[in-house]
C-alpha cells in the first residue's frame, strides 16, 4: 500500500481536522459511535463493548497495575510493551542469562517463565451505580460524611459483585469529581508467563534519548501467555494450568496503513486533569514540575555514572533508572507544552467567563473559593512533592521500613525473599550520593513552617548533609546483607533504632502528622467545590461533549494517523521504517547499538511478509488521546483489527493530560508488522506467529 496522499485524501483529512480529544467510557460508546463511524469505524457500539456477547473489550486487559495488553491468539497469547514487561524480563535476568541484553524466546510452552505477582484483569462489566453509592446521602452532610456514605455503599456493592469468588475483583470509581460513580467488575488471572521479548537494543532502541520523542524506532513489545485452570478459570500458578481460551482475540491486519486512516486505542489511561482550574495548572508548570525535574536530574546523573562504569550495575539499575527517567522527561515536555499553549492564561480567561455566567446561579463564588483554598493548599502540596522525590527515594530507608514491617508480621520466608531481592539490585554508592544530593535540595528548598523538625535538628548535630550521610551509611545495619539475612523476625526489634529506620520513621511521622491532615482537609474542601465546578462547566457549555478524566478505567480514544509540525519549518511524517534504525545505528552509543543479527537480516533484504517498499515499517503516530497506562494498548483499524501497539506520546504533546492540542498531540504506535518481523526474523519464533490470525487485505 502506498503512502502518498492524493489531493482528495488531503482534503478529506483537512475536513476531519476536528480535535480527536477524548477518552470515552466503553459502555457509553453508543453516544460517540456516529462520530466514530463518520471517521471510518465500520463496526458497531456492541462490537466495542457488550455484556451479552463477546466484544473487543474481552480481548483487552489491564496488565499488571499500570499497563494495557491485548489477546492475539486463541491460546491466551498476549501482547504488551517491552517496558511493561521490563520488570519481569529483568527479574529473570542475571549476568549469565541476560534476557534484557539478549532477548528471550520460549521455543516450547515448557520454557515459558512464570511471574509471581503479575496479574492481568479482564473487564467483565461496568455499570453506573451513582444512585446506589449515594443512597443515604443528604444535602447538609460534610464532605467527610459524604465520603463515608460513599465508602460503605461501595463496599456493599463490591461485596455483592464479587461474592462468587472466582478471581473476581470489583471497584467503584468516581467520575466527574463524584458527580457519577461507576462500578467495574474484573476477572483477574494470576498465572501469566513470559513468552518472548526482543533484546533491549530493539525493545528499548533509542533508550531514554528517544523516549517521548518522534521520529521513533523502538521495538517496544513483549509477549506473555495467560494460563488458567482446566475450566478456563483464574488459578494461581500451577504446572497443571493450561493456556487460557479468550472469549475474543484480535485478528491482525498486516496489509499496511496510510496517513488519514482511522485508528482507535482501547486501554487503561491512568490520570488526566483536563478540568482543573488555572491555579492547579500553574502549580504544576511553575512549581511542582521544575522542582521534581531538578531532583531527578541529580539522581539520574549519579545512576548513569555508575551504570556506565559497570555492566553489573547497569543491569541492577536498568529498570529503576528507566522509571525515574520516564516521568522526568515527560514533566519537561508537559511544562513546555503548557507554557507554549498558555494554558494558565487560557484557563484564567475561561474562568472569568464562567464567573460572569455563574453570577446569580448556584455556581456563583465557586471559583473564588477554590482560588483561596489553593493558596492554602499549595505549600502542603509542595512539601509532599519534596517528600516523595527526596527522603522517600532513599533506597536503604525504604528497605529498612519494609523489613521491619515484614518482621512485625513474623513471616521469615517473605522477609528473606525481600532481603535477597533488595540486595540483588542495590548499589550503595549510588544510594549514598543520591541521598546527599536530594537531601541538600530538600534542606535548601523547604520553606519555614513546612520543614520537619528532625531535619533541622539532625543537620545541627552533623553540620552537613554529607556528614550525616557518612554516618548513616556507615552505621546502618541494613546495608549489611549477611547480617540482615541472618536475623530472624524476632531479632529485628534490635534494629528499631537503626539510623536508616529512624530516618524513615521520622520523615513518615512528619508527613503523617504535619502535612497530611491539613492537606487532606483542604483537598476535601476543594474536591467538594470541584464537583460543583465540573457540573457548572457542563451547564456552561451544554454543546461540548465531556469525557471523564482518566482514572485507570477502560477507555476508547479514536482518531487517525497524522503527522505534525513540532516547530517552525519542520514537518514530521507519521511513519518510520527500519531505514531510520540503520541511520541511527552506532555500536559506540549504547542507546543506538542495534544487534548484529539485525544488521545481518537487513543486509539480506529478506523481510518476508513484513516488508513494504523495500523496507519494514516500524512506528506510526496518530491523533488518539492517550495517557500513561495506555502503554501496550491495542491500536485498532476501522474493521476492529490490530494494526499496532500504543507505547508513547510525542514530547511536544505530553501536556495532553491537562490540555489536548490537536496540532501537537500524537500517540506513538508500534506498527504490528515490525512486531511480526522481529518475532519471525530476529527471534526465530515463527511458531508464535502460527498461533495468530493474520489478514493482509
Ligand atoms: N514514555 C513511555 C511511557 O511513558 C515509555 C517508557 C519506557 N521507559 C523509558 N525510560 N524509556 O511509559
Ligand atoms: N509509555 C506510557 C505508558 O507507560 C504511555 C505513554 C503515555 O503516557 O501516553 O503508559
Amino acid at each position: 500500500m502506498k503512502r502518498y496522499i492524493s489531493i482528495f485524501a488531503l482534503s478529506l483529512i483537512c475536513g476531519l481536522a476536528v480535535a480527536d480529544e477524548g477518552m470515552w467510557l466503553p459502555s457509553l460508546i453508543s453516544e460517540r459511535i456516529g462520530d466514530m463511524q463518520a471517521k471510518g469505524f465500520e463496526l458497531t457500539a456492541e462490537d466495542i463493548y457488550s455484556i451479552n456477547q463477546a466484544s473487543l473489550k474481552d480481548a483487552v486487559v489491564l496488565f499488571g497495575r499500570g499497563c494495557t495488553g491485548e489477546l492475539i491468539s486463541s491460546e491466551g497469547l498476549l501482547l504488551t510493551n517491552h517496558h511493561c514487561g521490563y520488570d519481569q524480563i529483568q527479574k529473570h535476568s542475571s549476568v549469565e542469562h541476560d534476557y534484557l541484553r539478549d532477548g528471550f524466546w520460549a521455543m516450547t510452552r515448557e520454557e515459558e517463565l512464570p511471574n509471581p505477582g503479575l496479574t492481568v484483569s479482564f473487564l467483565d462489566r461496568m455499570e453506573d451505580v451513582t444512585d446506589a453509592v449515594l443512597a443515604g446521602y443528604t444535602g447538609g452532610m460534610t464532605e467527610a460524611q459524604r465520603d463515608s456514605v460513599v465508602k460503605s455503599n461501595s463496599a456493599k456493592l463490591i461485596e455483592d459483585a464479587t461474592a462468587s469468588g472466582n478471581g473476581l475483583r470489583a471497584s467503584v470509581e468516581s467520575m466527574y469529581y463524584g458527580n457519577k460513580y461507576y462500578m467495574f467488575v474484573y476477572r483477574v488471572y494470576s498465572d501469566v508467563r513470559l513468552v518472548g521479548a526482543p533484546p533491549s537494543s530493539i525493545g528499548k532502541f533509542g533508550g531514554d534519548t528517544d523516549n517521548w520523542m518522534w521520529p521513533r524506532h523502538t521495538g517496544d513489545f513483549s509477549i506473555f501467555r495467560i494460563y488458567a485452570d482446566k475450566d478456563n478459570n483464574p488459578a494461581p500458578y500451577s504446572e497443571d494450568n493450561v493456556p487460557y481460551t479468550p472469549k475474543r482475540y484480535f485478528h491482525i491486519a498486516a496489509g499496511g496503513v496510510e496517513e488519514g486512516d482511522f485508528t482507535f486505542v482501547y486501554g487503561f489511561p491512568g490520570t488526566t486533569r483536563e478540568y482543573i482550574m488555572s491555579d492547579g495548572v500553574r502549580y504544576i508548570s511553575e512549581l511542582s514540575n521544575p522542582h521534581k525535574i531538578a531532583l531527578r536530574t541529580m539522581r539520574l546523573d549519579i545512576q548513569r555514572r555508575y551504570m556506565d562504569a559497570d555492566q553489573a550495575v547497569r543491569i541492577q539499575y536498568s529498570a529503576k533508572n528507566a522509571t525515574v527517567a520516564n516521568a522526568w522527561k515527560k514533566w519537561q515536555g508537559e511544562m513546555r507544552g503548557i507554557n507554549r499553549l498558555g494554558t494558565v492564561a487560557r484557563k484564567q480567561a475561561y474562568e472569568a467567563r464562567f464567573n460572569e455566567w455563574a453570577a446569580g446561579t448556584e455556581y456563583e463564588g465557586v471559583l473564588p473559593a477554590m482560588d483561596s483554598l489553593y493558596g492554602l493548599l499549595e505549600p502542603y502540596l509542595f512539601a509532599l512533592d519534596y517528600y516523595y522525590e527526596a527522603p522517600n527515594t532513599v533506597e536503604i530507608v525504604k528497605f529498612a521500613g519494609k523489613v521491619l514491617s515484614l518482621a512485625e508480621k513474623g513471616t521469615d520466608s517473605s522477609l528473606n525473599a525481600e532481603v535477597a531481592a533488595f540486595f540483588k539490585d542495590y548499589c550503595l554508592p549510588i544510594d549514598k550520593e543520591s541521598f546527599i544530593a536530594v537531601m541538600n535540595a530538600f534542606n535548601d528548598n523547604l520553606p519555614d513552617g513546612f520543614r520537619p523538625g528532625y531535619l533541622d535538628s539532625t543537620i545541627a548535630v552533623y553540620g552537613s548533609v554529607e556528614a550525616w550521610a557518612d554516618d548513616l551509611f556507615a552505621h546502618s545495619a541494613f546495608t549489611d546483607r549477611e547480617f540482615v539475612y541472618a536475623l530472624g523476625s524476632e531479632d529485628m526489634d534490635a534494629l528499631y533504632d537503626d539510623p536508616a529506620a529512624e530516618f524513615g520513621r521520622e520523615m513518615k511521622s512528619w508527613v503523617d502528622n504535619e502535612l497530611y491532615p491539613e492537606a487532606i482537609r483542604l483537598s476535601r474542601e476543594i474536591n467538594l467545590l470541584y464537583r460543583d465546578y465540573m457540573r457548572g462547566q457542563m451547564e456552561f457549555e451544554p454543546d461540548r461533549a465531556f469525557y471523564p478524566d482518566a482514572n485507570l478505567t477502560l477507555r476508547v480514544a479514536y482518531g487517525h494517523i497524522k503527522g505534525y509540525a513540532p516547530s517552525d519549518g519542520i514537518y514530521y511524517l507519521p511513519f518510520s521504517t527500519i531505514d531510520g534504525i540503520m541511520e541511527k545505528d552506532n555500536p559506540e552509543i549504547f542507546d543506538y547499538n542495534i544487534p548484529q543479527r539485525f544488521r545481518d537480516v537487513v543486509a539480506t533484504g529478506d523481510y518476508g511478509r513484513w516488508g513494504e517498499d523495500g523496507s519494514v515499517p516500524v512506528c506510526f503516530i496518530a491523533t488518539n488521546h492517550t495517557s500513561g497506562g495506555n502503554s501496550g494498548s491495542p491500536v485498532i483499524d476501522g474493521k476492529g483489527r490490530l494494526i499496532g501497539v500504543n507505547f508513547d506520546r510525542v514530547w511536544e504533546g505530553t501536556m495532553s493530560d491537562i490540555e489536548f492540542d490537536p496540532d501537537f498531540c500524537r500517540n506513538i504506535c508500534l506498527d504490528i508488522r515490525y512486531v511480526l518481523f522481529v518475532i519471525d526474523k530476529i527471534g526465530g519464533a515463527s511458531h508464535l506467529i502460527d498461533e495468530m490470525t493474520i489478514e493482509t487485505e
